[in-house]
């Protein structure tokens, strides 16, 4: 499926994802920039930091407390993109990157 995210600026990189993968994963092999996912998915390191789509903004308790220690700081629907499965139905979802403005 292809995913799509957005930077501060407004422009737009879309990647293919894999199904079962994560989003963090679409995102490094799409060499989306600010994307690191350096802990490589396993919730300690909050790199994969991102503003995911309406229907997407719940956060697991791990989560939630790696949100509070991400470079930019949390905005409502921040998510880390480890710890979003990619589906189907996230084809053509756009994930915003968070930048300081
Ligand atoms: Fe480290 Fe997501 S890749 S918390």
């Amino acid at each position: 499926v292809t995913l799509i995210f957005e930077r501060a600026d407004g422009s737009r990189t879309s990647t293919e994802a894999r199904i079962g993968g994560s989003v963090m994963e679409a995102a490094v092999l799409g060499g989306i920039p600010a994307i690191e996912g350096e802990c490589g998915g396993c919730l300690s390191c909050a790199t994969c930091h991102v503003v995911a789509p309406e229907g997407l903004r719940e956060v697991g308790d791990d989560e939630d407390a790696m949100l509070e220690g991400t470079v930019v700081a949390r905005r409502p629907g921040s998510r880390l993109a480890c710890q979003i499965p990619v589906t189907a139905e996230l084809s053509g979802a756009v994930f915003c990157i968070p930048e300081e403005p």
